[in-house]
């Protein structure tokens, strides 16, 4: 069944609880919280406190924290505490990745992998077996609203191939229209920020989603 993982992002950075709530009480599965640190995306974010403060507000829903950060060894351990249910890492930063996953889940939480559009799922195989879930990144990460990019979704069938058993997530310009694309090639979790946050009806946008893909 399609998890629906609303990107905060795409929030009204004045409104955030309002904003959240609203997709919460649309039906969403996930809260996805984007952490950018300025330096491995030219953008900047959120910190550990608006998850402490999500989870607060929310404490049945999981937070699913994308660390687009160079150092997230600083932070796993915060994010944690702060109540994040799932923490992503990128595959591009110059650490020693099995390490930060095993750190991952040795505080509890779901251990991710994120690939920009430039990684192959080739690139990534040896780590697959240290990953819950791995994030394919239908846009340059960094901002939200951009155009989605047709030539990832090869990506999802491409880890199911190198044995990959966890859970397959995309995040990047998806909307209805493109969906398809990506359930149709076994997208467990779909990360959306404008096509929901920006939806006048996003229950009733989540539910055609849902019985789209299940389809
Ligand atoms: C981009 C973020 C995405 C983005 C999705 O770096 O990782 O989660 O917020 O937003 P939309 O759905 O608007 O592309
Ligand atoms: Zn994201």
């Amino acid at each position: 069944m399609l998890l629906i993982a609303p990107s905060i992002l795409a929030a009204d950075p004045l409104f955030l609880g309002r904003d959240a709530r609203r997709m919460v009480q649309a039906g969403c599965d996930w809260l996805h919280v984007d952490v950018m640190d300025a330096h491995f995306v030219p953008n900047l974010s959120f910190g550990p406190d608006t998850v402490a403060a999500l989870h607060r507000r929310f404490p049945h829903m999981p937070l699913d924290v994308h660390l687009m950060m160079d150092n997230p060894e600083h932070y796993i351990h915060r994010f944690a505490e702060a109540g994040a249910a799932g923490i992503t890492i990128h595959a591009e930063i110059p650490k020693d990745l099995p390490a930060l996953l095993r750190e991952i889940r040795a505080v509890g939480c779901r251990a991710g992998l994120s690939l920009k559009p430039a990684t192959s799922v080739d690139a990534v195989r040896e780590l697959l077996p240290l990953c819950d879930l791995v994030l394919v990144m239908t846009v340059e990460p960094g901002f939200g609203g951009q155009p989605f990019m047709r030539e990832m979704i090869e990506k999802l069938p491409a880890l199911r191939a190198a044995g990959f058993t966890g859970l397959i997530e995309a995040d990047g310009g998806i909307r209805a229209t493109n969906l398809p694309l990506l359930t149709s090639r076994g997208l467990d979790v779909a990360v959306m920020g404008t096509a929901l946050l920006r939806s006048k009806e996003p229950e009733k946008d989540m539910a055609e989603m849902r019985k789209a893909a299940a389809v």
